[in-house]
């Protein structure tokens, strides 16, 4: 079978956010902090938080929801569940399953995956492969993160940075060449895993008195030399998914990166030489919030810039792992 006229094209996208906020100035009566470091060092001002009563498939099943509908695709439709996610909402069951249930679908394959902040565009890439073999024609694609649940609050470094949220979106097969996600551009670095790490909680070494003490269950994170490769990899990943699709910064109508850091974000747009307001950001509002951040962004960046069929997207991500992706969208 020849899929040569053929794409997977994003069809919708919904997201969700909790809605109690934690500013900068709540943040610095816990923590030796202030809104002005915050601020100039991150771009954040304030993030959104679960608590106890919202869970990952509960912000999860909202967000796709709303993509199911504005997608005009039935939830009987739906014949694949991707969720990238590092704040499963238990280790077992997968918290794709948990959402398969909760949108009441058809009992579709569904799975979680884990590659941290990079996970949306891992998953449109595995979704994209899934759907070129014909076997399955809709699949949903969620980023969701409850870091507030593995965010250390008192540690300044970190818990200024995460927060929770989620985005979801439909993607489909479709008989025409040339649309929807175009290329996905993945890569990892085993190496220098160390420097993002959740040490407890695995299987290496489960919860017990001792980790519950010294709260290695928190993210722990060596934020300067993070710092350095994610300009590095998310830079280069973009000029190689460029270059490779014979394409300049010019022809990209917005670029939607990962929202870690203003200034990762502010580094990329001058090694890409290209002008903020080609790039879109919403960290005022959310802080990190890893597999989430994306589908929330491009949501957002819909809505406020309304995309014409045909605008060229290019979206990047870099997180634990370390792990990075680019992707290019065509929309349709
Ligand atoms: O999602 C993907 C993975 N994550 C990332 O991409 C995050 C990448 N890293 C970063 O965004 C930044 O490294 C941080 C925002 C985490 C930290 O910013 P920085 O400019 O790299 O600060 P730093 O760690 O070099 O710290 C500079 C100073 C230190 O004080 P001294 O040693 O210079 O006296 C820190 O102790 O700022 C201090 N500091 C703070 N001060 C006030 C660190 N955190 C805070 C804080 N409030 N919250």
């Amino acid at each position: 079978m020849s899929f040569e006229n053929s794409s997977v094209v994003i069809r919708a996208i919904g997201s969700y956010v909790p809605e109690k906020r934690l500013t900068n100035e709540e943040l610095s009566k816990i923590v030796d902090t202030n809104d002005e470091w915050i601020t100039t060092r991150t771009g954040i001002k304030e993030r959104r938080i679960a608590g106890e009563t919202i869970q990952v498939s509960d912000m999860a099943t909202e967000a796709a929801k709303l993509a199911l509908e504005r997608s005009g695709v039935a939830p009987e439709d739906i014949d694949l569940v991707i969720v990238a996610t590092l704040s499963p909402e238990t280790l077992s069951p997968s918290s794709a399953c948990l959402i398969q249930d909760k949108l009441g679908l058809r009992k579709v394959p569904a799975f979680d995956l884990n590659a941290a902040c990079s996970g949306f565009i891992y998953g449109l890439d595995i979704g994209k492969a899934m759907l070129s073999t014909g076997k399955y024609r809709n699949a949903l694609v969620v980023g969701v993160e409850k870091l507030s649940a593995f965010t250390n609050m008192e540690d300044r470094g970190t818990c200024i940075l995460f927060g929770d949220g989620a985005g979801a979106c439909v993607i489909s097969y479709v008989d025409e060449p040339d649309q929807g996600i175009i290329d996905c551009q993945l890569g990892s670095d085993g190496i220098n895993a160390r420097h993002i790490v959740i040490p407890a909680g695995g299987s290496k070494l489960p919860a017990n008195e001792q980790t519950l003490k010294d709260g290695s269950q928190f993210l722990q994170m060596n934020g300067r030399e993070v710092f350095k490769v994610a300009v590095r990899a998310m830079g280069q990943a973009c000029e190689d998914i460029l270059k490779k699709n014979d394409l300049t910064s010019d022809d990209i109508t917005v670029v939607i990166p990962h929202q870690a850091n203003i200034r990762i974000i502010e580094a990329i747009a001058s090694k890409l030489e290209l002008p903020m307001d080609h790039f879109f950001v919403n960290i005022q509002k959310y802080g990190n919030t890893s597999a989430a951040s994306i589908p929330i962004a491009i949501d957002e960046a819909n809505i406020e810039r309304n995309f014409k069929k045909g605008d060229l997207i290019l979206l990047v991500a870099f997180g634990a792992g370390l792990t990075w992706g680019a992707s290019l969208i065509k929309w349709y």
